[in-house]
């Protein structure tokens, strides 16, 4: 596969998406952090089979990170993770420094109100409007056919994907399933922090999750007892807890009770060690 094209700024992106539409071509924008993994690159075959032309944004966003957050630490690897956008099919990455997205003087930030409450909206603030800035502006820029995003990041997509109607941006937002490692956790850049023996540990929080998927696929109803499986995973392997929430899968506002139909989803932040790891999986009860 040929290495992609690097595109360092919006001139030079705005030029390249001039050309593509001139050709008729539909275009497949794939946003991320970088330290790219199985789960980004399932987002970009993905692309790949619902646009002629793929492209990729790696840009550690500072306007998403808070003052006590990983913007310093945060894991990069920009040969490799061009190796693997080329071998995924990738035509060209944006990776702009923070300077040229933000330069000096930058005073406009895009705020997602109802659905960025709750959840990591209430646990990191200003991490959504950070969110929903940067993606705006990637958007904007592209103006891609669809955009294609994780479910990993359950509230962050329905943040995305209501900017993107409210802002009339015109994308179709994709959101595709988290991709795991066989034992289950979750794939993550932030992954590559656990030590062995937190990395083993971190398993408690998709047990969590899938015990009480099960619980409700065979019936139960009851979100308390639903949740109190999951802390009780978490109890078991010493991670701390941010937040175990059941909600509508749609509008993020919390459950007491499922109800047959109603789609939902169980989400949970914890800490293993320093680092905070989240998931979530679709609950519905059978
Ligand atoms: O999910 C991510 O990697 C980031 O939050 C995103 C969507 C690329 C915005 O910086």
């Amino acid at each position: 596969m040929a290495a992609p094209v690097v595109w360092k700024t919006p001139g030079e992106v705005r030029a390249w998406v001039k050309s593509v539409q001139l050709l008729g071509q539909r275009i497949a924008l794939v946003p991320t952090m970088g330290f790219l993994h199985e789960g980004h690159l399932s987002l970009m075959r993905e692309g790949g089979k619902r646009a002629e032309v793929v492209a990729a944004s790696i840009f550690v966003n500072p306007t998403q990170f808070g003052p006590q957050e990983d913007l310093s630490t945060y894991p990069r690897d920009a040969a490799g993770d061009l190796r693997r956008c080329g071998s995924a099919g990738v035509f060209g990455v944006y990776m702009p420094e923070p300077s040229t997205v933000y330069p000096g003087g930058y005073q406009t930030y895009v705020n997602v109100e109802e659905v960025s409450q709750g959840l990591d909206g209430d646990k990191r603030p200003g991490h959504f409007r950070g969110v929903a800035t940067v993606v705006a502006k990637l958007l904007a820029l592209f103006r891609p056919d669809v955009a294609l995003f994780g479910e990993k990041d359950y509230q962050q997509l329905q943040v995305i994907t209501r900017l993107n109607a409210d802002l009339e941006l015109g994308a179709e937002i994709i959101g595709m399933p988290t991709i795991r490692e066989t034992d289950g956790l979750a794939m993550s850049s932030r992954n590559s922090y656990l030590s062995p023996d937190e990395r083993r540990r971190a398993l408690g929080l998709s047990r969590g999750l899938f015990a009480a998927q099960k619980a409700a696929a065979a019936g139960e109803a009851d979100v308390a007892k639903l949740l109190a499986l999951i802390r009780t995973e978490l109890v078991g392997v010493q991670a701390r807890e941010d937040y175990v929430e059941l909600v509508d899968a749609r509008k993020l506002t919390p459950l007491t009770v499922l109800e047959k139909g109603t789609p939902a989803r169980a989400l949970v932040a914890a800490f293993m060690g320093k680092t905070r790891l989240i998931d979530n999986v679709a609950i519905q009860l059978g």
